[in-house]
């Protein structure tokens, strides 16, 4: 296994709408085995396959509830969704330390693929409902900033330009 490195917003590849995976191969099983180590060094909730590069639908998610352990979906779907909008502190991989206000569905029911092509479902609430919200929508090219206003939007790139603007737009995390 190896640990890859993060693609910082605004890298494009971040922007892209990712291709439904076709073969459940031993590829895609490296890439998942990768993901994971990079999402549990990086200290996420959650990585998609955009944000180090690969333009799959693929994102894995551990919120650390043991119940549910250790999430891997490939060709995630959003088939339900309950309850109001509600407004929480949502962070992102590719905006290392930076937080902003983002509504989502506080109840989510997903329907993916496992590494072996096998259709399941999970249902999530709270933390893991955010996660499922959030990282599918990186398959799609929408990220968090998408959902906060335009002055916090203008900070949050400001932010992002003075710290990496004159970095390549990655950084590799390590234990
Ligand atoms: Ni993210």
């Amino acid at each position: 296994m190896s640990i890859l490195n993060i693609l910082l917003y605004p890298h494009p590849v971040l922007r892209s709408k990712c291709k439904p995976v076709e073969t459940f191969d031993t590829e895609l099983h490296q890439l998942l085995d990768n993901m994971v180590e990079t999402m549990y060094v990086a200290n996420g909730v959650g990585l998609a396959a955009p944000q180090i590069g690969v333009e799959l639908q693929v994102t894995v998610i551990d919120t650390g509830d043991e119940e549910v352990g250790l999430l891997e979906l490939v060709n995630p779907t959003i088939v339900e969704h309950s309850g109001e909008l509600q407004a929480g502190e949502e962070g992102c991989l590719s905006f290392p330390e930076i937080y902003a206000p983002v509504e989502r569905y506080p109840s989510v029911r997903v329907e993916a693929y496992n590494r072996k092509g096998e259709l399941f479902s999970v249902e999530g609430d709270e933390l893991l409902a955010v996660a499922l919200q959030h990282e599918i929508d990186h398959l799609h090219g929408k990220l968090f900033i998408d959902y906060v206003n335009r002055f916090r939007q203008n900070q949050i790139r400001k932010q992002m330009k003075k710290r990496y603007g004159k970095k390549e737009l990655f950084w590799t995390p390590s234990n």
